[in-house]
């Protein structure tokens, strides 16, 4: 019905540790589109996450959408990516002060890069 996945990211220029991660891609059936079934899977993925000791959750995507699960803009956290996409990139810190000291460029797997031309 649906799919999520969250994967590893570093930060550049970064020199101590904080365990960041990439939600990429959310997808769920367009049968079943508008029922909360993307609502559930972030949720409960964000949850697990937590769970797991992962300090931060990055995302690209809508900021209305993205917004309701409580992610913000990760340029005020001083966080930018690979993708030059300003508006759109958001964060979300899974505990307080989970970004402290932190900034630089978020790097994603590189499953997730476009080949060099
Ligand atoms: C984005 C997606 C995962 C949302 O899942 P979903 O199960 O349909 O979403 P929910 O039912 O939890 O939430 C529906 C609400 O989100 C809104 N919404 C859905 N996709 C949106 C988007 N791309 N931008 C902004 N709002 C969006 C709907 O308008 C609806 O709003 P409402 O509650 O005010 O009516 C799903 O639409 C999808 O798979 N889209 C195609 C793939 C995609 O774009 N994935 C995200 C990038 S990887």
């Amino acid at each position: 019905m649906g799919h999520i996945l969250f994967s590893p990211t570093t930060v550049a220029d970064h020199g101590g540790t904080v365990d960041l991660v990439g939600l990429a891609p959310v997808g769920v059936r367009p049968e079943n589109q508008n029922e909360g079934v993307g609502s559930l899977l972030i949720q409960h993925g964000l949850a697990k996450c937590r769970d797991a000791g992962v300090d931060a959750v990055v995302v690209l995507g809508d900021r209305a959408y993205y917004s309701q699960f409580g992610f913000e803009e990760a340029s005020e956290y001083g966080l930018g990516n690979e993708y030059g996409a300003d508006e759109g990139f958001m964060v979300k810190p899974l505990h307080e002060g989970a970004l402290d000291g932190v900034d630089g460029t978020v790097a994603y797997q590189p499953e997730f890069q476009q080949p060099e031309n």
